[in-house]
């Protein structure tokens, strides 16, 4: 990515979305927030599925407010946030609440308003949104400065890689994209699935995205996320943890 944003400059926003549901957004944006926080970066992570909440569940955090309460009544976001680690906070949304996945224009603009005024203090803002290409992926992606496009190399999620990256580059104008290739057998593999997808992007909508780098197949993501807490910090020489923290380190 190339834009550079730490020390007191405002933060750089990034959203990590997939297209298709379960390619490992909401493992990957955990991660690589406690990445970036190890580097002692300051890091917000909002919890981007406004009506089906995943980071609390996969941090173990019991949520007592959500990011509905600064929608629905003006709360000041600062005042949601969980702290994970030193420089790691999240901004926790609400579960069974279809209403919020579905903001009108009033409540995006009002939101964006109201998180842009907050969010000085940090160096990143990750969002973790939902699966699929409903309005609140569209809106946060549109929101955001960069774009973390996760795929797998099931082709299934390489055509709903496509179709969102298509929305976003017909309906916002966007070129950039970043890609990673999660749950990969080898570097070679990611490399492979990427180039493919690279080529189709160049073909039908001239972009050429940038590769962010791939993870492995690891049972460590699986069993962290039974245990609530990031790979990262539990199983620090993990393969998974060893490509985290280079993809932290491109960013
Ligand atoms: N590299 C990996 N190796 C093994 N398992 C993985 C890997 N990445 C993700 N998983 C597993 O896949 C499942 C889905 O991951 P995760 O919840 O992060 O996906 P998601 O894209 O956020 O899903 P959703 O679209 O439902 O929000 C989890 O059980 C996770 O442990
Ligand atoms: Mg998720």
């Amino acid at each position: 990515m190339n834009k550079s944003n730490t020390g007191n400059a405002s933060p750089k926003i990034i959203c990590i979305s997939s297209g298709k549901g379960g390619v490992g957004k909401t493992s990957i944006a955990i991660n690589l927030a406690a990445a970036l926080a190890k580097n002692s970066r300051k890091v917000l992570l909002i919890d981007g599925d406004l009506g089906l909440a995943n980071v609390d569940v996969a941090l173990g955090i019991n949520v007592r407010h959500t990011i509905r309460e600064t929608v629905e009544q003006g709360r000041d976001p600062l005042s949601l946030l969980i702290e994970i680690m030193p420089g790691f906070h999240v901004l926790p949304a609400s579960s069974g609440v279809p209403e919020m996945a579905n903001l009108s224009h009033e409540e995006q603009v009002f939101l964006a308003n109201t998180l842009e005024d907050t969010i000085d203090q940090f160096d990143y803002v990750l969002v973790d949104s939902a699966a699929g290409i409903g309005e609140s992926v569209l809106w946060f992606n549109d929101w955001s400065q960069e774009n973390i496009i996760i795929l797998s190399p099931d082709p299934t999620s390489m055509t709903d890689a496509y179709a969102l990256i298509k929305i976003l580059h017909s309906r916002y104008g966007k070129k950039r994209f970043n890609l990673v290739i999660n749950s990969v057998k080898s570097k070679k593999e990611g490399r492979e699935v990427f180039e493919g997808i690279k080529a189709v992007l160049k073909r039908f909508l001239k972009i050429e995205p940038d590769f962010l780098g791939s993870l492995p197949v690891d049972n460590h993501v699986v069993k962290a996320i039974r245990n609530q807490k990031p790979f990262l910090i539990t199983y620090p020489d993990s393969r998974a943890s060893i490509a985290i923290t280079e993809i932290a380190d491109r960013i």
